[in-house]
């Protein structure tokens, strides 16, 4: 949210408590797809951001991309480049599905 003011708009009547717990679930799915399961929950996903529902252009995942590495960047003792590249490659396949959908 702090990447953009019109990703911050897109937040105002969220409720955040139960947004955190989607997000954590939905980082579990790449995560997931990335060690080879099925794409169903990626394929939900790209359908549920896609023009005709959320409409989140996908200019905005590498904004969310960043954010999740500046996360983890803070949180994680053991970060370091190699790390960040592994988290991208990781994620890549997933996230250019879901924009892929759009
Ligand atoms: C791959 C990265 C992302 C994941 C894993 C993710 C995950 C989710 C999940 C699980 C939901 C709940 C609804 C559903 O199940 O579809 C959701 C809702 C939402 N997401 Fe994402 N999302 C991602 C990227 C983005 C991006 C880049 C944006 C915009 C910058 C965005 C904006 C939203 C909005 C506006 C909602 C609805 C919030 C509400 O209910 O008020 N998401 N997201």
């Amino acid at each position: 949210m702090k990447k953009s003011p019109e990703i911050r708009a897109m937040f105002v009547n969220t409720n955040m408590d139960a947004q955190r717990a989607l997000l954590r679930g939905g980082i579990m799915w790449l995560v997931m797809h990335a060690r080879g399961m099925s794409d169903a929950k990626i394929r939900a996903l790209g359908e549920s951001h896609s023009r005709h529902k959320l409409n989140i252009n996908p200019m905005f995942y590498s904004m969310w991309m960043d954010a999740l590495l500046e996360t983890l960047s803070r949180h994680d003792a053991e970060y370091s480049p190699e790390i960040e590249l592994s988290w991208r490659n990781a994620l890549r396949p997933s996230i250019e599905m879901i924009q892929s959908m759009y």
